[in-house]
């Protein structure tokens, strides 16, 4: 007799010969469609399933676990995971993992790309052509602030910080400045040319400051008003980490009365909904969380997500486990 393969649930639309080779393993069921399900009713998808191909957008709680006993393994198809209550998972023996790596260096160059176009006001000013309102050269026209040899500041100081630091330091001979929960050895910092600082410090010096730091609870509005008051008034700040760790109604004051000069974000709080003041101020570069958008890159992705689902379910092993203590655990 055949043995009976594996139930599992693709959670959202994607690339089909992801979803070819997940069939070659697994009995599949796929959200093709990109229906946007509501917790309850992606419970009732998950029903009978082992694991499930999550991105961003599927929340799982105790409160989802707790409905579908039967799930062992949620492979994010990002690598950031604040969509998972690890604790929750440890505690029911499911495991989750995610993608690092194969984005770094993708998600880096947008950092810079962002930051780029936020300094330089291109955004800004192609609005201001596409209007028909460019009707002679003035010398004050869109006039942003410098990017090379200006000092960049990180905050979160992992494999994409580190990334955006290189670009920095050894493309635009900025001088980098950062802070992280951890000091880099010294090797990390001098290939870097990164030097540690306070979060004060990083505020107060930074001419472009990006945040490429995990969402947690403690860093939910780790840019607030008071920390933009911190920063210079010509300076530029980027977020391409995750919504909520900027207080976005702080910012879009910040922007309007020139608190600081411009800010260019690719997350959002309550994504994709935007904070409506954020649409009116012209000094700001709005993006939809693309960060990672790069064909390769968003393939590289999905192949990484699916092989943990592979690995996990064929061979008792994944690639990039989040919480590895479960793999030791008894099963349940
Ligand atoms: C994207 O935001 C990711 O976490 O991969």
């Amino acid at each position: 007799m055949i043995p009976k393969k594996p139930k599992i649930l693709v959670a959202r639309a994607v690339f089909p010969e992801v979803l070819a080779k997940l069939d070659t393993h697994f009995e599949v069921q796929s959200n093709q469609d990109d229906v946007l399900w509501t917790p309850e009713k992606l419970a009732q998808q998950l029903q009978g399933k082992v694991g499930v191909f999550t991105t961003g957008s599927q929340r799982v709680d105790a409160a989802l676990l707790a409905v579908c006993p039967e799930l062992k393994v949620c492979a994010n198809m990002a690598v950031g995971f604040n969509n998972f209550d690890l604790a929750a998972m440890t505690a029911a023996g499911v495991l989750g993992t995610n993608t690092p790596g194969v984005l770094t260096e993708t998600t880096a160059d947008f950092g810079f790309a962002l930051l780029m176009a936020t300094a330089r006001r291109i955004a800004e000013s192609e609005r201001f052509l596409r209007a028909g309102l460019w009707n002679r050269w003035r010398y004050d026209m869109f006039a942003g602030g410098e990017v090379h040899g200006s000092t960049l500041g990180i905050l979160g100081m992992g494999r994409i910080g580190q990334g955006i630091a290189q670009r920095g330091a050894h493309g635009f001979g900025m001088k980098v400045i950062y802070h992280n929960r951890s000091r880099l050895d010294e090797a990390t910092e001098a290939q870097c040319k990164a030097r540690f600082v306070s979060k004060d410090e990083l505020l107060a010096q930074a001419d472009h400051l990006v945040l490429v730091l995990p969402y947690s609870e403690s860093s939910h509005h780790a840019i607030g008003q008071a920390e933009l008051s911190q920063m210079k008034p010509t300076a530029t700040l980027i977020n391409i980490a995750r919504g909520g760790i900027v207080d976005d109604a702080a910012l879009a004051v910040a922007l309007k009365n020139g608190t600081i000069a411009a800010a260019g974000l690719d997350v959002f709080e309550g994504e994709p909904q935007v904070h409506p003041d954020l649409l009116t101020v012209p000094n700001v570069v709005l993006t939809p969380h693309i960060a990672s958008a790069t064909q390769a890159t968003r393939l590289a992705m999905a192949h990484l997500a699916a092989d943990n689902l592979i690995g996990f379910l064929c061979r008792g092993k994944a690639l990039t486990p989040l919480n590895p203590e479960v793999l030791s655990a008894t099963c349940r």
